[in-house]
């Protein structure tokens, strides 16, 4: 399917609303039904059919439709956070007993849910390096039940080998999940790799403007059913009709702004990697990066993100470099028009405070400010130190 089509027309029945070029958004938590034969038919293939906005929604459809073919899915279905979308889908694969692999360092939340949510409902699960396909497989127990990625990860970067993660998950008949909300649905598709579920936090890129939240889950349409009817209805943690429109929006400028970030980032890369003051990028589309042939193996393009070490010798100087920027704004999160630095440094209570990742370790977001307009604030900032 086209990219231009699935953004622009699929799931869009025009001619059902005046030939709208936007669709509605059909803010009804409730939907009529004419007969008790209707009424039966509908409530037992509830996974189709519109009953309840907290099920299915119009508005809502339509970006499940667009995100599922953007990922190369069956069927998707869309939350209100990505972390929502996150614990649905892990949750939806493990039972007490179990046994779960992830990938070390994902996002906070997924980390979080992984070492102190599961563990409280009897599932156990062992953190690796996911650099090494090695690690997965030593890891692996017979009551494994889920192999957990995200590619690149957060604030290192590191990729995992989707493939060669996927062929040992089916070895051992287990589950992959991935959260691909660096790459984007544009610049990897994880399902064509062997993945099982692809998740998104779609606050970020697929929004794109830092003013909405929402998160989506694409795969199999029997795995996806099975986390609606589950998962999805019980913890409720559904998409607002309005949010879907603005993701649908949000859609329509996708390629462009991937394009523009992907771009200015690497001329923003370009001056910080011969920066004195600055003592390394993690970045895999760097060819000096380890895992570069992998990196352009899996994935079509780099997207906004990176990290730098700092050649600072105190939190002291990290923390001048940062407050004296101007126009990267310091916030969480990444993927609006607006570039980021997200300092690892915040996390440091005191000196003494011991962090997983280095106190000069300052996470980049490149937006659609000009680069040159960024590079300037970067120089100003950088002599600070
Ligand atoms: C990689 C990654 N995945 C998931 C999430 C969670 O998304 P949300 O904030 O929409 O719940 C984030 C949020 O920062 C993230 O960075």
């Amino acid at each position: 399917m086209e990219l231009s089509y699935i953004i622009n027309e699929l799931g869009e029945e025009r001619e059902h609303y005046f030939n709208a070029v936007a669709p509605p958004v059909i803010q009804s938590s409730n939907f009529a039904l004419r007969t008790v034969a209707e009424f039966r038919r509908k409530m037992q293939r509830e996974t189709e059919e519109y009953l309840y906005s907290r099920g299915n929604n119009p508005t809502v459809t339509i970006l499940e439709k667009k995100m599922a073919a953007l990922e190369g899915a069956e069927h998707a279905l869309a939350f209100s956070s990505g972390i929502a979308a996150i614990a649905a889908a892990v949750l939806s694969q493990v039972n007490a007993g179990d046994h779960v692999v992830s990938v070390r360092h994902p996002y906070h939340w997924a980390d979080s849910l992984m070492r102190k949510f599961l563990p409280r409902f009897g599932v156990e699960v062992s953190m690796v390096d996911g650099t090494d396909i090695a690690s997965y497989r030593e890891a692996i127990k017979p009551n494994t039940k889920l192999l957990y990625l995200e590619s690149p990860n957060s604030f290192t970067f590191e990729l995992q080998d989707l493939g060669a993660v996927a062929v040992l998950a089916k070895e051992h008949n287990c589950t992959t999940i991935i959260d691909n909300s660096f790459a984007s649905p544009l610049h990897q598709h994880p399902l064509k790799l062997g993945i099982d579920l692809v998740v998104h936090s779609c606050t970020k890129y697929i929004g794109g403007h830092s003013d909405v939240m929402g998160g989506v889950v694409c795969g199999a349409r029997e795995m996806i059913n099975k986390i609606f009817m589950r998962e999805y209805m019980t913890l409720g943690a559904v998409l607002s009709p309005h949010d879907a429109w603005l993701f649908i929006r949000g859609l329509r400028t996708l390629p462009v702004r991937m394009e523009r970030v992907a771009a200015s980032a690497r001329q923003v890369i370009a001056y910080l990697e011969q920066h004195p003051k600055v003592e390394r990028v993690l970045f895999p589309f760097l060819a000096s990066h380890p895992q570069h042939d992998l990196a352009l193996q899996q994935m079509s393009n780099n997207s906004g993100q990176f990290s730098i070490l700092l050649k600072a010798k105190s939190l002291e100087e990290v923390e001048r470099f940062c407050d004296s920027l101007q126009h990267f704004l310091m916030a969480a999160s990444w993927g609006g028009h607006e570039s980021l630095i997200f300092p690892v440094a915040a996390t440091y209570a005191s000196e003494e405070h011991i962090s997983t990742l280095p106190f000069n370790l300052v996470r980049f977001y490149v937006g659609l400010e000009d680069p040159d307009y960024l590079i300037k604030d970067l120089e100003q900032a950088l002599s600070k130190i």
